[in-house]
This record gives structure tokens, C-alpha cells and sequence, in this order.
């Protein structure tokens, strides 16, 4: 089931999501949170962040695993998503750096990576809430559209348009990765809940497209219709 909350602005759609996460840690402290990168949930990380300094959230027994990274740049390059997860969060709350897993896109074998990558999680009893942003061509993830769903985590290469929404964090449009590893649809989908935010006009058609059209793989994110327990938290 897919419950859409309209939020009148960036902030509250922040305020919101990170309500939702931190709720999700107060009921569970032990959780294993599904994490995502891009612009969206950079607001919702700050206030998590903030919530951590007040003492009104503790990362202490979090596990965390993100959803994907780009192959071939090195994890500490800047814009890598284990630079862009130290820096929009775990270098700020008390969670274990250790318990913190990203996957590796250097691995020398990526088979193996991805095959481990989905162990580790289902080792760690599951992800019980998993944050989302969504593309403007409707992937999760860098679960790009294609004529199937992906069931675990796998590489892929980066459909044109991602590549061209992603130079803005990069020198050139050149300069942008095309290739990644990601979760899969599959990985996606036995999260025990999941939350997915959007935000901006450019989103409007692709989340009514995701959510009010049919379930299709050319619209990856459409999927989400056929899980219990999804939140959309958009504006
Ligand atoms: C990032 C990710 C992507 C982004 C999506 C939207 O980990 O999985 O699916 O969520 O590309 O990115 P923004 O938020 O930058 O529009």
C-alpha cells in the first residue's frame, strides 16, 4: 500500500522524513535502515543530525546500507556516496563506521561483491525502513527503466539522462561515471517499510507516473505499488 503526504515545502518534507526515520529508531534501536544519496535526502540527514545533538536520537545500534555507489572513482573521491554519506551523516551521529556498508564499485570482482553485498543484508535480518529518492526516469536506486526488474544487487550502466542529472556534481558531464552497482528491486522490496521522498517540479509527472501508473519496468519505481508498507513524502 502506497501513502502519498503532499508537503508544502522542502523543509517539511525534511522534518517529516526525518520524524519517520527517527521514530523508526526509537521503536527499533537496533534497525537496519536502507540509506540513499542524491540532493532529496540531504535536508532530512541535517535534521537528523540535529535530532542526534538535542539527544532525541541515538545511531548507537544502527546498521546501514546504502543502495548503491559508482564504479570506477575511488570511495574517497568527493563525489563518491561514501564520501557523500561521511559527510552528510555518519561523521556527525554516533554510529558504528563499522556497521555503516556501501557497496564497493572498485571490487576487483563484482560478482562476488554484489553476491556478498545482498548476504550481508539479509545476515543483518533484513533492511526495516528503506529511505528512497527517485530519478526524474523513474529509477530507484540506479535501478534505470529496462524490460525487467532487477532482483539483487547488480551493475549497471547509467541510463543517459542520470547521467546528465548527475554532472551537476561533477566538473563535466565527462566527468560523470556510467557505470554503478545497486541494490536490486528485489533487495528493495523486502524492505520492511519504505520511505521515498520527491521533491520539485520536475518530479511531478514521474512520481504520478510511478504511483498512479500501471507496474511497469520502464517505470523501475512503480514496483513500490506492490509493497505493503510504502510512504511518499513529496512536494
Ligand atoms: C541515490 C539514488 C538515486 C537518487 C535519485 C534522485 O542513492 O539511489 O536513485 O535517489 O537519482 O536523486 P536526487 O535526489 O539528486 O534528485
Amino acid at each position: 500500500m502506497v501513502k502519498v503526504i503532499e508537503c508544502e515545502s522542502y523543509e517539511k518534507l525534511s522534518e517529516r522524513a526525518a520524524d519517520i526515520i527517527s521514530e523508526q529508531i526509537l521503536v527499533k534501536p537496533n534497525s537496519v535502515l536502507g540509506l540513499a544519496t542524491g540532493s532529496t535526502p540531504v535536508g532530512a540527514y541535517q535534521k537528523l543530525v540535529e535530532k542526534y545533538k538535542e539527544g532525541s536520537v541515538d545511531f548507537n545500534g544502527i546498521t546501514a546500507f546504502n543502495l548503491d555507489e559508482y564504479c570506477g572513482i575511488d570511495k574517497e573521491h568527493s563525489q563518491s556516496y561514501y564520501t557523500f554519506m561521511r559527510e552528510n551523516l555518519f561523521s556527525h551521529v554516533n554510529i558504528d563506521l563499522n556497521n555503516t556498508h556501501i557497496p564497493d564499485g572498485r571490487a576487483s570482482d563484482i560478482d562476488k561483491q554484489c553476491s556478498e553485498y545482498d548476504a550481508m543484508i539479509d545476515a543483518a535480518g533484513g533492511i526495516d525502513l528503506q529511505l528512497l529518492g527517485i530519478g526524474g526516469n523513474g529509477h530507484i536506486g540506479f535501478n534505470e527503466p529496462c524490460d525487467c526488474f532487477p532482483v539483487g544487487t547488480h551493475i549497471i550502466s547509467l541510463h543517459p539522462s542520470t547521467i546528465e542529472a548527475n554532472s551537476r556534481f561533477f566538473d563535466s558531464v565527462d566527468d560523470v561515471p556510467t557505470q554503478a552497482l545497486t541494490m536490486g528491486l528485489g533487495s528493495i522490496m523486502k524492505a520492511k517499510k519504505i520511505l521515498l521522498l520527491a521533491f520539485g517540479e520536475s518530479k511531478r509527472e514521474t512520481v504520478k507516473k510511478a504511483f498512479s501508473g500501471p507496474v511497469v519496468p520502464s517505470v523501475p519505481a512503480s514496483v513500490l505499488q506492490l509493497h505493503p508498507d510504502v510512504t511518499v513524502l513529496w512536494g
